[in-house]
């Protein structure tokens, strides 16, 4: 069997003749400032007065998910410096021509816009503390974050495909609730990102694809290693002044208002098993058979969990000025 870095290497040519597909050209991209008000435009104290009418009745339920998406996005340079880390990846030089270094700058670039334009639009809607919120994301990006994915690309591609299909999820929910909140800037905007998190899911989940078909046995282990240490969400470790339960009681109103559950994670697990075709994978060893049976039953184990999950009590958060959610 070819080692992890070798399959990596091999697959090196594929990324590059992909790249273009997979990654959108600067000058065909959307910017933030294209979703908001430009302060040098004519008419701009018009366009923010629209801007705040329209974010008027998003309830705090809603604000909440909103900034918890919006500080996971902002945490990009600990993403960035991650991905960097994993053997294969690395971009030697910081401008190295490699498909891989290519592919890790240009994903970065891509979503760096998504933290700028939720904060820009958080700040002139002028429904959130601000203050707040940047002290949680200092704070978050203080912290840093491990995936449990060591170095390793085989997990760490999988912790991808798996994490950007969880946040597609999560900003297609927001851009719904914003809708029926009558926000139509903010569901263009957080339809828009949702969009990008589902071409860079495709980009991942090819790259696995490959790396199933050179190396099965290693893609499934490592498929089933990470099922098993869970995928942790990127924002796991922020946290307000109040104290260091935030994510927690993020992830309760994220589960409550349905933007992403229990259920969702089961679902994903489901469409990934199901798009590497794990179930028939043949000629697997021992104990890469294992992990294939132990990944077939997984999405049914926690949809069950999904029944069970009970939410009770209120909480409170600084991002909308201490008041409570539940
Ligand atoms: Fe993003
Ligand atoms: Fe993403």
């Amino acid at each position: 069997m070819s080692t992890k870095m070798e399959v990596i290497r091999s697959i090196e040519g594929f990324v590059g003749e992909n790249i273009d597909s997979l990654l959108k050209p600067v000058e065909t991209s959307w910017q933030p400032s294209d979703f908001l008000p430009g302060l040098s435009d004519p008419g701009w104290k018009e366009r923010i007065d629209a801007l705040q009418r329209g974010a008027e009745n998003l309830a705090d339920d809603v604000l909440v998910v909103l900034v918890g998406d919006m500080v996971t996005e902002e945490a990009l340079p600990t993403y960035q410096t991650w991905l960097n880390r994993l053997n294969g990846i690395t971009d030697e030089t910081g401008v190295s021509n490699t498909p891989w270094a290519r592919w890790s700058r240009g994903w970065t670039a891509e979503e760096n816009r998504h933290g700028d334009l939720l904060n820009r639009y958080l700040m002139l809607s002028g429904r959130v503390d601000m203050r707040a919120v940047e002290v949680t994301i200092h704070h978050l990006i203080n912290s840093g974050f491990d995936p449990q994915t060591e170095n390793d690309p085989y997990l760490g591609f999988i912790y991808t495909s798996f994490q950007e299909r969880a946040t597609k999820i999560s900003h297609r929910n927001v851009a719904t609730l914003a809708l029926r909140a009558g926000d139509d800037t903010l569901h263009r905007i957080c339809g828009t990102i949702a969009g990008d998190e589902a071409r860079h899911e495709k980009a991942y989940k090819m790259f696995m694809t490959r790396i199933f078909e050179a190396d099965p046995v290693g893609a499934v282990c490592s498929f089933a290693t990470m099922m098993k240490r869970k995928i942790v969400m990127p924002a796991v470790m922020m946290r307000d002044e109040l104290d260091g339960s935030l994510f927690l009681r993020f992830s309760k109103v994220a589960q409550r208002t349905g933007v992403y559950t229990v259920r969702d994670y089961a679902d994903i697990i489901d469409s990934l098993v199901k798009h590497w075709d794990i179930e028939h994978l043949f000629g697997l060893s021992d104990f890469a058979a294992q992990s294939q049976d132990y990944l077939c039953g997984l999405a049914e184990r926690y949809r069950r969990l999904a029944e069970r999950v009970a939410l009770t009590g209120t909480d409170r958060f600084t991002w909308i000025f201490g008041r409570q959610v539940g």
